[in-house]
């Protein structure tokens, strides 16, 4: 039953997801974590990144998989999915020898996939899956679509996808995304889907409604026994 837990603000689900992180770093020290980007979980990394200096060593064997990215733009750019958590969450932790993520720019997109998928496969499943809701609906880059594919693939990024606020004002625009496939996310142990703000209402009543359907991607986590969504108020009202 996905049934969402309603915080006041965006700071306060910020603030109840990295704590559940954080306890999934005290159960499993070796979690692999997959992390999305984007406006809605960036500041839960901040304040889980925050806890490095209480002396738990909460992340001295965790491992991190980007989820997704944009494709076509400069790794370095400040737009890439790579810059979000390097920024926010390796750098700050020193995880980057424990940190694995598509190449924003790889000479061979298909090649890149297939190096993720592999090292999915050596070293997964993942424990605990950070997911956001796409106004379309989508996870990661699982765009709406009559099918939808279940590991690591070149996806061609829907409209409301090329809008997201992460590249709206970018002037090179991505070719396509990069992203873990569904049956990656549905493999995961745990998933933490996180939603705020007004634009996320109607995709959230969707999501409510129980339908699942790949033109919805993120129905299908009605499949999943272990899912928490987060909400903030302002998705309500
Ligand atoms: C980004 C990603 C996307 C976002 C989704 C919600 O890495 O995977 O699926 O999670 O578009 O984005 P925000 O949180 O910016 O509304």
């Amino acid at each position: 039953m996905l049934s969402p837990t309603v915080f006041p603000d965006h700071e306060a689900m910020s603030h109840a997801a990295a704590d559940l992180l954080a306890a999934q770093l005290r159960r499993k020290p070796d979690t692999l974590l997959c992390l999305a980007t984007g406006a809605t979980p960036m500041r839960s990394y901040e304040l889980l990144a925050a806890q490095r200096d209480t002396g738990a060593n909460l992340f001295d064997q965790l491992r991190v998989l980007k989820l997704d990215e944009w494709g076509g733009i400069p790794m370095e750019n400040p737009a890439t999915c790579e810059s979000f958590l390097r920024k926010s969450f390796v750098e700050p932790l020193g995880l980057e020898s424990r940190y694995v993520g598509f190449h924003s720019q790889p000479a061979d997109p298909v090649a890149e996939c297939d190096r993720i998928r592999r090292w999915l496969a050596e070293n997964g499943p993942i424990d605990l899956c950070v997911l956001g809701l796409g106004v379309n609906g989508h996870l990661g880059f699982n765009e709406p679509a009559d099918a939808l594919q279940p590991h690591a693939h070149v996806a061609t990024l829907a409209d409301e996808s090329l809008a997201h606020s992460m590249i709206a004002n970018e002037r090179v625009r991505p070719d396509f995304g990069l992203t873990l496939g569904m049956a990656d996310l549905l493999q995961s142990g745990q998933i933490l889907l996180v939603v705020s703000g007004r634009s996320k209402r109607a995709p959230l009543r969707q999501l409510l409604s129980g339908r699942i359907s790949t033109h919805f991607p993120a129905s299908f986590l009605w499949l999943h026994e272990k899912v928490d969504l987060f909400c903030d108020q302002a998705v309500l009202d």
